[in-house]
């Protein structure tokens, strides 16, 4: 086989065989085949597309590059949940305890955050002790003991979508969704999941700027899982403004402890029953997503679920009292208020200024190097949808920075809030799902 004429028969249209695939990602993962091939290729793929039988057979050869986690020794169905970046999602922190605490195995590997996204690694690191690295005996071991746990990735998983991803970033071939849809789902499949739940986020902040595109992805992602065995739904949720009302380390531990003690923020609670709904039915746990949210709620009010959480941080290390008392968790030296500057109502909340915001006072990374202060951040007071009166806070920052930042941070927030004059209705939180069925469009943002 020539690299040459596969990249040929892709230019020209055709469909590429299961071989051909594999013969192209293994080559480059080996170094043998260069990068200006593959470039040519995946921009091949970019104006060509892909069929779902090749979308799913370069998933799978992206797999089999690398390491593969192995949960076999945990019994029951293994479901993951994949995010495409929020602001303020802190729905991981809330969905693996309650998840474990309704009978569902979580062995879950997370990520850092870059740019205006949050990570779940960095937030629990504001538990003072937790271990996010774990060795593979341990951590299996804890999710058959104690039904979940969090930890970090480490080893050489799907190094041939690390390899592509850095390619396609810099000949802008990123924005293909065979090529994005691919990538997600190598990396969910590596590790180890049985069932995959996909909360594809739409709207400004989001990756996926229009509705349309952002079912596109989740089809083809939904396809692939079908195509490969592993049950996939996904879920398409707003980004018209953060999800949760704390965008910070520390600051979004504290908003879902609270949110497992019943008292979180309606819009992150919301979301994250929604998901952990499709979790539950596709866990098996649950014949149907009514009894699945009824099963979630009642692990709330019942405090299991916050009782579960207490156990993996225990598990891994950490100092169990800051559940108890949230104010115990580090935090930032000054607090200052941003006033509206009108009355109104609140129309819009640009999630990925916020985001950035946020970073530029510590809480987030502008590169893969750069060191985070867990304990800033910022608590929004207002929502889309909210009456607000002239000098009302419409949100707090918290701050560790010199008072130039904070100047410029404060602007910036002040600038990411839209007002209106009149009335706002709030917005659908779920527009979507997608399941191997087909798609259903929401009205009310519930399912
Ligand atoms: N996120 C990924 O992991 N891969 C892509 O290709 C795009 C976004
Ligand atoms: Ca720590």
């Amino acid at each position: 086989m020539r690299t040459v004429d596969v990249i040929q028969k892709k230019r020209d249209g055709h469909e590429l065989t299961e071989a051909e695939i594999s013969f192209l990602i293994e080559g480059y993962t080996r170094g043998e085949i260069p990068d200006y091939q593959m470039a040519a290729w995946a921009m091949a793929v970019y104006f060509q597309g892909m069929t779902a039988a090749e979308t799913a057979s370069l998933t799978m050869a992206m797999v089999r590059s690398g390491e593969q986690m192995d949960l076999a020794a945990i019994p029951g169905i293994k479901v993951d949940k994949h995010s495409t970046g929020g602001v303020g999602d802190t729905t991981s922190l809330l969905l693996v305890p309650l998840l474990a605490a309704a009978g569902v195995p979580v062995a879950k590997m997370s990520g850092r955050g870059l740019g205006h996204t949050g990570g779940t690694i960095d937030k629990l690191e504001a538990i003072p002790g937790f271990r996010t690295e774990l060795s593979r005996e341990e951590f299996i071991e804890q999710v058959k003991e104690v039904g979940a746990s969090i930890i970090g990735q480490s080893g050489n998983f799907t190094p041939a979508d690390k390899k592509l991803y850095g390619l396609r970033d810099v000949t802008a071939t990123v924005n293909s969704i065979p090529l994005i849809a691919s990538s997600i789902m190598s990396k969910k499949i590596a590790a180890g999941a049985d069932a995959i739940l996909l909360d594809v986020k739409t709207g400004g902040g989001a990756f996926m700027k229009t509705l349309d595109d952002s079912i596109r992805l989740a089809e083809a992602m939904v396809a692939i899982g079908t195509e490969v065995g592993r049950e996939t739904v996904a879920l398409i949720t707003g980004m018209e403004q953060p999800l949760g009302n704390s965008i910070g380390n520390a600051l979004e531990v504290k908003e879902a402890i609270e949110a497992l003690h019943g008292k979180g923020s309606p819009r992150l609670t919301e979301v994250a029953l929604t998901l952990g709904s499709h979790m539950l039915r596709l866990g098996g746990k649950a014949a149907d997503l009514t009894e699945a949210r009824s099963i979630l709620s009642e692990r709330i009010a019942d405090g299991l679920a916050l009782a579960k959480l207490k156990e993996l941080v225990a598990a891994q290390g950490g100092d169990t009292s800051v559940i108890d008392d949230p104010g115990k968790l580090t935090s930032a030296s000054r607090v200052v208020p941003i006033p509206a500057q009108a009355d109104g109502f609140v129309e819009a909340i640009e999630a990925e200024e916020v985001g950035l915001a946020a970073m530029t006072l510590g809480a987030g990374r502008a590169t893969k190097e750069a060191e985070i202060d867990l304990a800033v951040g910022i608590v929004l007071h207002k929502g889309v949808g909210d009456a607000v009166k002239k000098g009302e806070a419409l949100a707090e920052l918290h701050v560790n920075s010199p008072d130039d930042v904070v100047a410029q941070v404060a602007a910036r927030v002040t600038k990411a809030f839209t007002l209106s004059e009149v009335p706002v209705e709030k917005p659908a939180l779920v527009y979507a799902v997608v399941t191997k069925d087909g798609v259903e469009r929401l009205a009310g943002g519930r399912s």
